[in-house]
């Protein structure tokens, strides 16, 4: 798409947004225009959040299907749409609810404990949810020793490394673009850049997390590479997040860890399904009622713990 077209296609979805009082949300591994034109863009514990707070009618989600349903989880009352249907997320559907309610029966008493990248069923079967930056602190804080963690095996390796007093059984999930991070490109990646912090996100496999000086959610680097006096970082995760740290801290330099690394569906979202999404009202997150009230007290009762 040229400049002026690109300028037009904006001029119309900011043009349909104010008239049809839709607020847009954008996760940090959006493309460039859509990180631009979002009026809040976060990580997915920020945007849960937001989208619980906004007060506009209808919420566009600029991110993957299980983002828009966890907004429409806590607003069921909002319109909530995701402008591209197959936006999926390949680390949510390694489990679905049969799996998970086999893992419930071989461990009965434990408290399921879903990162939040996982569907509306697997979080209506859970006691609560957690992001990535608070999956820690959530395990810390439930009333039982023993914990079924799903779907992601490296956030739940992290999170038994880092609460020592529970048993933590992990469901073997992985994200695809995360697991594509090798030690290999770390050691070169150092080697290139010495002086700089390396960052990483928890989805990335246990031996980079043991080697990282910092594992951090998308925000958890954003804030951290704006507060500290370092001037070059490594990241550790999708490319989308360095567009974001670069426009923000203009005076440092931030280096994927390796080959940059790409979720293929988060990049499925550009301008022009943006406009179509508000213009045809496309496509709206349904579900049951019964999902929505148990995936609710879940994911609510990871906020009240953080
Ligand atoms: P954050 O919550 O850290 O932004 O991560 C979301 C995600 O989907 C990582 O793959």
């Amino acid at each position: 798409m040229d400049k002026s077209n690109v300028a037009v296609l904006k001029e119309k979805i900011l043009k349909l947004k104010s008239e049809k009082d839709v607020v847009i949300l954008a996760h940090n591994y959006q493309i460039p225009q859509i990180q631009e034109i979002a009026d809040y863009l976060g990580d997915s514990l920020e945007l849960a959040r937001i989208s619980k707070e906004v007060e506009s009618k209808v919420i566009v989600f600029c991110g993957v299907k299980f983002m828009a349903e966890t907004a429409k989880i806590l607003s069921p009352l909002k319109q909530v749409l995701l402008p591209v249907i197959d936006a999926g997320c390949p680390l949510a559907d390694t489990i679905n609810t049969e799996q998970l309610l086999e893992l419930k029966k071989k461990h009965p008493g434990a408290w399921v404990v879903s990162y939040v990248n996982s569907s509306a069923g697997i979080k209506a079967l859970s006691d609560v949810c957690c992001t990535s930056a608070n999956a820690v602190r959530v395990v810390k804080n439930i009333p039982v020793d023993k914990v079924i963690f799903v779907p992601d095996k490296n956030l739940g390796w992290w999170v038994q490394k880092n609460v020592s007093n529970k048993e933590v059984v992990v469901w073997q999930g992985f994200c695809d673009a995360h697991e594509k991070f090798t030690l290999e490109d770390l050691d070169k990646t150092k080697k290139l850049y010495p002086d700089a912090c390396v960052m990483v996100h928890p989805e990335c496999r246990k031996e980079i997390l043991q080697k990282a000086d910092f594992v951090l959610s998308t925000s958890g680097m954003l804030s951290r590479a704006a507060q500290v006096e370092d001037k070059r970082f490594i990241i550790g995760t999708e490319e989308g997040i360095i567009h974001r740290l670069k426009r923000e801290n203009p005076d440092k330099e931030f280096y994927s860890l390796g080959k940059e690394k790409i979720c293929q569906t988060m990049k499925k979202t550009t301008l022009v399904e943006l406009y179509e999404s508000l213009a045809k009202g496309i496509y709206s997150i349904e579900l049951s009622e019964e999902v929505i009230a148990k995936a609710k007290t879940a994911i609510e009762r990871m906020i009240s713990y953080v």
